[in-house]
């Protein structure tokens, strides 16, 4: 029997550091307001590094960090809500860059919870064993703010990260089991890069949607509050577990508060919950692998623990997967 393994991890963030108080000079805010509401103490910021860029770096270092050649590679899923282009899809710019010959590329868009949609995904790719595959998670989200807008602003950052993913082992598959959920009718309450109807054939009339972000941030603080220690509860119960043998919870880092609240909600020490918001603020699809691959490569999860993996935003979108890593 193979199984699916976590072969490598890699990420990358832009340079340029933008740290709370630099933000008074574009909007009034504080490093103290931004603190203790969020945990956030600073953000990376592009300053012309695309998305496809960021991700084609995280591919190559997943390369050079094993013996695979790019040709090895069956397929690339970028999870991504802030895409270069309509088309191509990053994942091809990605594949074309690194040149992965043999591998089709798409994006896939489950805004924060991307990464976690993009293992359940990749999870079907790789039933067939000898298939290997890259999942990366990458965003360039400082494009989608409106930097005068203190609500939002302050909130987000740009980065990427992805795992190598293999079912060549004689081994248990590393992925237990899974929960994935969408709330469409609750889409409104977060929204980012709106695409105007603006052809010829338009009417005049005045389009009240903006591509920038807007958010009921009460609305999604407590759906992010309520919805994952239920979607975790689930997936655990599927995977044969209780919530108490998961050893570490590696969730989307929003905001420090919502995490302190999940972990109360289920009962866990907020020490099982890993958490690295404050230098990075909230990089939807690349929050997740950026925070694993910091705990992988800094020795504090090892082979063989339980870890359960959870994403949640817009869509609404939340999902979990739990991993035997
Ligand atoms: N600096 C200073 N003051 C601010 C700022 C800021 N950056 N932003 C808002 N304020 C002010 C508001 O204007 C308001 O002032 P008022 O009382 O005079 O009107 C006051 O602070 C309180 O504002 P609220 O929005 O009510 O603040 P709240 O306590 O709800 O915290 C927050 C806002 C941090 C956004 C919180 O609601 C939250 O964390 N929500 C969840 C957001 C989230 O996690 N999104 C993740 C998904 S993202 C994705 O999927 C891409």
């Amino acid at each position: 029997m193979t199984g699916i393994q976590i072969v490598q991890s890699a990420s990358t963030v832009p340079e340029r550091v933008v740290p709370n108080d630099e933000l008074n000079a574009y909007m009034d805010t504080s490093d103290e307001w931004i603190s203790t509401r969020t945990g956030i103490k600073q953000r990376h910021v592009s300053t012309g590094q695309t998305t496809s860029d960021l991700c084609t770096q995280v591919a190559q270092k997943l390369l050079d960090q094993t013996d695979w050649q790019a040709s090895d590679l069956d397929f690339i899923i970028v999870a991504t809500m802030s895409p270069d282009y309509m088309t191509p899809a990053t994942a091809a710019i990605v594949q074309g860059r690194i040149g992965a010959k043999k591998a089709f590329a798409f994006d896939l868009n489950a805004a924060c919870s991307g990464f976690i949609y993009g293992l359940k995904v990749a999870e079907g790719l790789l039933q067939t064993p000898g298939t290997r595959g890259m999942l990366i998670g990458g965003e360039v989200l400082s494009k989608l703010i409106d930097w005068h807008e203190r609500s939002t602003a302050v909130l987000f950052g740009d980065g990427a990260a992805g795992v190598l993913l293999a079912n060549d082992k004689q081994t248990e598959s590393a992925f237990l089991a899974s929960d994935l959920q969408t709330i469409g009718d609750l889409g409104d309450k977060l929204t980012a890069g709106y695409q105007p109807v603006n052809s010829v054939f338009a009417s005049d009339s005045t389009d009240p949607h903006q591509r920038y972000f807007e958010m009921d941030g009460r609305a999604v603080y407590k759906f992010a509050t309520h919805q994952v220690p239920e979607s975790i509860q689930r997936a655990v119960t599927k995977a044969g577990l209780l919530v108490q043998d998961v050893d570490y919870f590696i969730l989307h880092q929003a905001n420090q508060r919502i995490l302190d609240q999940i972990a109360k909600r289920l009962d866990q020490p907020s020490t099982k919950f890993l958490t690295n918001v404050a230098d990075y603020g909230n990089t939807s699809a690349a929050s997740v692998p950026i925070l694993l691959n910091e705990v992988i490569q800094n020795d504090t999860i090892q082979r063989g623990q339980i870890i359960a993996l959870s994403g949640f935003g817009g869509g609404l979108t939340v999902g979990t997967q739990i991993i035997k890593y």
